[in-house]
């Protein structure tokens, strides 16, 4: 992190009483794909986003000034993540975004984040193995869904896993640490695949092929974007069946099963923080109102949920700073609470992650998950993997 010099914290009274006596909007980036093959699920988070922003604006913003978002879209282009999150944080005089989906959009970011001193709120479970001053983790690592899915897979299924994968950081990484959870369960990696970021349905009929000859108990999926829909079709024009060797993901939500038909997903295992079935009146209360807004065709999911609690959490912080500068802000949100669709979630202060629920949904013909097992409780963050508890899950 930038260090502070004193004509640095001079000029930056200056800053912080304008910002007291104005009522100029907070103004804020909002940088999630609204196009290209990385839309089909991003662009659900930018709607939870945009979303959260009107209802704060709603009630009178934040200490009577408006939030504003200023919005790019990096069209699923990790070169163009890069260079719009540098034109918010030098050019556009922000230093708040709420942004990102895949991890290597966000490494793509991060040095300009540090460089610059913005802060990156992230709300897409990842691989873990990282830390920055100048992100806020608000999706799962591996601890808080990986886990309990290596312990129900090899369970409910059997030892023998095939990894298939899109080729870059989080399906290599995700796949090391569930290899090892495997492996601690006496299970083995059947096969491994990776395919292209930008797959067709096509792409995936010789991973098929190895998968019906290899005979594995189940598969692991880490494929994202629109290229999970060609995967699981081409699972089904194989005449694979979901009852004995299912697909099992950390990514596939309801989003996607929207768009390869529920017919085609149903029976497929997904872990994850939250899903649209959630049985609670604050998770029906926020369906209700999200598809009041987009339609009752729109799913809500775990990249939505996420996407959207923590633009409040943000809301919280600033209500109690009253200044944006993510020197003032971060402390501010370290240790905070909400009441999110999930349950309750918070921001671990020792490693800027959420202490997030783990769930483990089964698909249904409906295009909904049924919840098979969830914890007892949120789990605590733990991205470098150091404890090695198992989370405490009931079975539903
Ligand atoms: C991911 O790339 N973090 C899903």
């Amino acid at each position: 992190m930038r260090s502070l010099h004193a004509s640095d914290v001079s000029s930056r009274g200056a800053r912080w009483s304008e910002e007291e006596k104005t009522t100029a909007p907070w103004r804020v980036g909002v940088l999630f794909s609204q196009s290209g093959f990385m839309a089909l699920i991003e662009e659900t988070q930018f709607r939870a986003t945009m979303f959260a922003i009107d209802e704060i604006n709603a009630r009178g913003g934040i200490n009577g000034r408006e939030l504003q978002p200023v919005i790019y879209d990096p069209a699923s282009d990790n070169a163009l993540f890069r260079s719009h999150a540098h034109r918010m944080l030098a050019n556009d005089g922000l230093s708040t975004i709420f942004g990102c989906y895949t991890s290597s959009s966000r490494k793509a970011i991060l040095p300009v984040l540090e460089r610059l001193n913005g802060l990156l709120w992230y709300p897409t479970l990842y691989e873990g193995f990282e830390y920055s001053p100048n992100v806020i983790y608000t999706g799962a690592a591996p601890n808080q869904n990986s886990l309990a899915l290596c312990d129900f897979l090899t369970e409910a299924y059997g030892p023998r896993v095939y990894f298939v994968g899109s080729d870059y950081i989080y399906p290599h990484e995700s796949n090391r640490i569930m290899r090892e959870m495997l492996n601690q369960r006496g299970g083995v990696v059947a096969g491994e695949a990776y395919v292209p970021l930008r797959s067709r349905r096509q792409d995936f009929l010789p991973v098929m092929r190895d998968i019906r000859d290899t005979q594995p108990d189940v598969i692991f999926s880490t494929v994202v974007g629109e290229a999970t829909v060609f995967l699981y079709q081409a699972y089904n024009d194989f005449g694979l069946d979901p009852k004995t060797c299912p697909i099992a993901s950390l990514t596939t939500t309801e989003a996607e099963i929207a768009m390869m038909g529920a017919d085609v997903g149903e029976g497929h295992i997904t872990a994850a923080s939250y899903f649209q079935c959630i049985d609670s009146d604050r998770n029906r209360d926020f369906v209700g109102r999200y598809q009041k807004r987009f339609g009752e065709g729109a799913p809500t999911n775990m990249c939505v949920e996420a996407a959207y609690f923590q633009v409040h959490m943000f809301a919280k912080a600033l209500e109690s700073t009253n200044s944006i500068d993510p020197d003032i802000l971060r402390p501010m949100v370290l240790g905070q609470k909400f009441e999110a669709p999930q349950g309750m979630v918070s921001i671990n202060p020792r490693c800027s992650h959420a202490n997030v629920w783990s769930r483990i949904g089964k698909a249904t013909r409906s295009g909904q998950f049924e919840i098979l097992r969830q914890s007892i409780a949120p789990i605590l963050a733990d991205p470098y993997l150091v404890g090695t508890e198992r989370p405490a899950m009931w079975v539903t």
